[in-house]
């Protein structure tokens, strides 16, 4: 067993905080700390979903019945990767895809004995695939049938601000709204949806909406390959088969279940008979992915934003971090069974947390090919010019007993996520460097709305590196006391976010707010 130490960053206390207040309550944590194993009944509080009513504060004192987590057994293993529902497409017209969203409360039966109530998008889990083209016109009506205001985020992709689905822009419960944007030429990649209301994001997640977005270029290089898609995400049941409740240890360290689902399956099996093309995202609200593919030559030929300019040979497992996607190519040299892993990746946690496993993610069937070459150019990156502007963030936990969910507090430059508060401005397409500093002792990444970004530099103790390979970014992990620069053009005027995508931080407030004008 591992005891984190919790650090008070003095620097980053917020006001009013005085230090030594602060460090007499950090003796309270530890206390209630050693109380709390993850996922532990003592961990759990019936209505930590419902920031309103709660006030966990570092008292372990349960008001309601603990909730008992459903055993890994209970779930049927083993079936074929299920092919992702595809939103259908009502207009016929060339160029254009139309179609209808609802978020609604649906009964899924997962084995004869259990029935779980998800939010799903059209009764899916995952939500349906979109797939459109570069250049099309969409137009989403979204529908809300589930008891609390949502909106759809189009993660990643390039389109204006007012459809977006930023926080101001909620749909009420019982009401409904369209989204309508054009996708820009040069943009084809992996992106997908999922809701980002007001402090709701958590919850919605965690009950399962979200679906993927593919954009199509007409001239793919890679467009003679088969294609898979993997759609990570987390599940974590009672044993009544109830969504749980986030845990104390979730808030801190993001949500993590006792499922990891392919798909909505989990651990299927999944068949590989040729070199195959495979998007992968994690769409986990806490959990980092370290991917190993054992048996296969594996190709990275794509990250958030698309395709690199060059494929990259991967011989060490690929690490995901919550909302981060790649496409690879895979081929498989041996045939047989092997387990698809996440390989153990220590990110930090807080608390009195097991050390990281390895974990099998499923089953993969693969028939021996042939070794293929991939093409050496796979897309021109337009380099952007010299930055002109520089913003840097400062990302900090700091503890304050008045706050609820374990007294965590995860900020931005000293500060949490503010509707009514604009943090940053940039002049619409002007170049800028943004350093990213995550000044804390755990993992947390970067994700920004409106742009794509790449990477000029990691600095780590001190010893700045060049990135290992050239690619578009919306989300990318830091690791504890590193400090990234990227490079990032916003080309469209309006509100955009930018947050940690461990949701359960983003929920409490590591978020800001970059108007472009
Ligand atoms: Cu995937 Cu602001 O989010
Ligand atoms: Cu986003
Ligand atoms: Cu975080």
């Amino acid at each position: 067993m591992k005891r984190r130490i919790f650090l008070f960053n003095i620097t980053a206390a917020i006001s009013g905080l005085a230090v030594t207040k602060a460090f007499a309550k950090m003796d309270h944590f530890s206390m209630s700390d050693t109380m709390c194993a993850i996922n532990s009944d003592e961990c759990q509080k019936g209505d930590s979903m419902h920031h309103e009513h709660m006030n966990m504060n570092m008292n372990m004192s349960n008001n309601k019945t603990p909730q008992k987590l459903l055993a890994t057994s209970a779930l049927p293993q083993g079936q074929d990767l299920p092919e992702l529902t595809r939103l259908k497409n009502t207009s016929d017209k060339q160029g254009t895809f139309e179609a209808n969203l609802e978020a609604k409360p649906v009964k899924i039966k997962l084995t004869p004995e259990l029935t779980t109530e998800f939010w799903a998008y059209n009764g899916n889990i995952p939500g349906p695939a979109i797939e459109a083209f570069e250049g099309d016109k969409v137009k989403i009506t979204v529908k809300n049938s589930i008891p609390q205001a949502t909106t759809v985020h189009w993660h990643g992709l390039l389109i204006p601000s007012n459809q977006d689905g930023n926080p101001q822009d909620e749909i009420p419960a019982g009401s409904s709204r369209t989204y309508e944007f054009t996708i820009p030429e040069g943009n084809a990649g992996t992106y997908w949806y999922h809701p980002h209301g007001h402090e709701t994001v958590a919850e919605q997640v965690a009950r399962g909406l979200a679906g993927i977005f593919i954009v199509r270029s007409k001239k793919d290089p890679l467009a003679s390959l088969p294609e898979q898609n993997w759609f990570f995400s987390d599940l974590k049941l009672t044993d009544k088969g109830e969504i749980a409740d986030n845990s104390m240890v979730d808030w801190m360290n993001g949500r993590e279940g006792q499922f990891v689902l392919i798909n909505g399956a989990y651990r299927p099996k999944i068949t590989v008979k040729s070199a195959t093309r495979v998007r992968i995202w994690n769409a986990c609200s806490g959990r980092y992915l370290n991917l190993s593919i054992p048996n296969c030559d594996v190709y990275l030929v794509g990250t958030d934003g698309g395709l690199m300019p060059k494929p990259v040979q991967l011989n060490s497992p690929l690490l995901l971090s919550p909302a981060e996607r790649a496409e690879l190519v895979i081929v498989p040299k041996h045939s047989g069974t092997v387990y698809l892993q996440s390989i153990g990746y220590d990110r930090g946690k807080m608390g009195n947390v097991p050390p990281e496993q390895d974990i099998i993610l499923g089953e993969l069937a693969l028939t021996e090919s042939s070794p293929i070459t991939l093409p050496s150019t796979l897309r021109e990156l337009t380099k952007l010019g010299h930055a002109t502007a520089h913003k840097t963030l400062e990302y900090t936990e700091v503890m304050d007993m008045k706050e609820p969910r374990g007294g965590m507090l995860f900020l931005i430059n000293g500060k949490r996520h503010d509707m009514q508060r604009i943090d940053l401005e940039s002049k619409i397409h002007e170049v800028e460097e943004w350093t990213i500093f995550n000044n804390s002792h755990m993992d947390h990444n970067f994700h920004i709305h409106g742009a794509q970004f790449t990477t000029v530099s990691h600095e780590v103790d001190g010893k700045k590196n060049p990135p290992k390979y050239e690619a578009l970014k919306d989300t990318i992990n830091l690791r504890p006391y590193e400090k990234i620069t990227i490079k990032i053009q916003q080309n469209m005027p309006g509100l955009r976010m930018y947050h940690c995508h461990i949701i359960e931080h983003e929920t409490l407030g590591m978020m800001g707010q970059l108007m472009v004008k």
